[in-house]
């Protein structure tokens, strides 16, 4: 059997407009170009992770209403095994509201709703999913459901020697505990800031994030910054791959093309430093469309995108 990408998490439906800003209390604001799509996090990462020529899985949970019909519709449509998605009675499906300003820096307001429900079924199932998976599977997974299910996922993982790919995102959730199960952790700046309690500016701050992650107990750490580029650190190997130059038109949803692409580069045995820069390259190209998965890349896209880019 092929070797896959499992998704464990998030599925949403993101209701994003473009906006100066967040209202202040009391205050309504007029917003434009109004967009319904499938979203979250997990999803995403399943989504691009198929575009990009990968098996992939997605293990969550949507809610009993219509809204489902929206979230998995683009998962369908492109291949992604959706057998693992199960819905649950009198839940709402998860709801993102996405503000995109000007500079393309969104804000989320997160509903996870269904994404919060697992029952103890659930959790075994998720267990017989790993022991299943066929050899050299990838797990990637986040922080938008239930933090003792991404335990028990990341240990099921590690007692089969799969790779995982833990985004920690929202940053609040992560703990001492899940950090030292030892997976890739792959944060945005403020994410990373949040982890390490320090200021990250340059590539250099980012660097050391990147190492106070390892020594917390990352396996390998991903510091992604806003400007594209992203320091990485591991036992052995530490650098920072420049960003391609792009036009950021929105940046929703980029960190997930990173995780994708990353999986992916990783899963066709590429070093971690080709990964990197292949997942480097994706998410450049996922700023420079509105919305998630819309703007995600073909892997020729991505291709071209990393001819552009200088190694340091
Ligand atoms: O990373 C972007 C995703 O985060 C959106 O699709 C939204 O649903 C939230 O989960």
């Amino acid at each position: 059997m092929t070797s896959q990408i499992i998704a464990l998490g998030s599925i949403n439906v993101d209701f994003q407009l473009r906006a100066d800003r967040w209202p202040e209390p009391g205050e309504t604001l007029m917003g434009q170009d109004f967009l319904m799509i499938g979203g979250g996090k997990s999803a995403n990462v399943a989504w691009l992770a198929r575009n990009l020529g990968a098996e992939a899985q997605l293990v969550a949970h949507v809610g009993s209403d219509s809204l489902q019909e929206i979230a998995m519709k683009p998962l369908q449509q492109i291949g992604v095994n959706l057998c693992t998605v199960s819905q649950i009675d009198k839940q709402s499906t998860g709801v993102s509201l996405i503000v995109v300003p000007k500079d393309g820096r969104k804000g989320i307001l997160l509903s996870a709703n269904a994404n919060e429900v697992w029952r103890k079924e659930d959790y075994d199932a998720v267990s017989h999913i790993l022991t299943d998976a066929p050899s050299g599977s990838i797990l990637t997974t986040n922080l938008e459901i239930p933090v003792p299910l991404v335990k028990h996922a990341v240990s099921e993982a590690n007692k089969r020697g799969m790779l995982v790919i833990l985004d920690p995102s929202p940053a609040q959730r992560l703990d001492k505990e899940l950090l030292e199960l030892g997976c890739f952790l792959t944060p945005n700046q403020s994410e990373a800031q949040h982890l390490t309690d320090t200021t990250i500016e340059n590539r250099e701050q980012a660097m050391e994030a990147a190492q106070c992650l390892v020594s917390l107990g990352g396996q390998a750490v991903f510091v992604k910054l806003g400007s594209g580029g992203c320091a990485v650190m591991s036992a052995n190997e530490q650098y920072f791959i420049s960003p391609p130059l792009v036009e950021t038109i929105d940046t929703t949803g980029a960190g997930d093309a990173f995780a994708a692409a990353l999986s992916v580069a990783l899963l066709e045995n590429r070093t971690l430093f080709e990964s990197t820069r292949f997942a480097v390259a994706a998410s450049a190209h996922a700023v420079t469309g509105y919305g998630s998965q819309p703007s995600y890349p073909s892997r020729a896209q991505v291709d071209a995108l990393l001819r552009t880019m200088n190694d340091e």
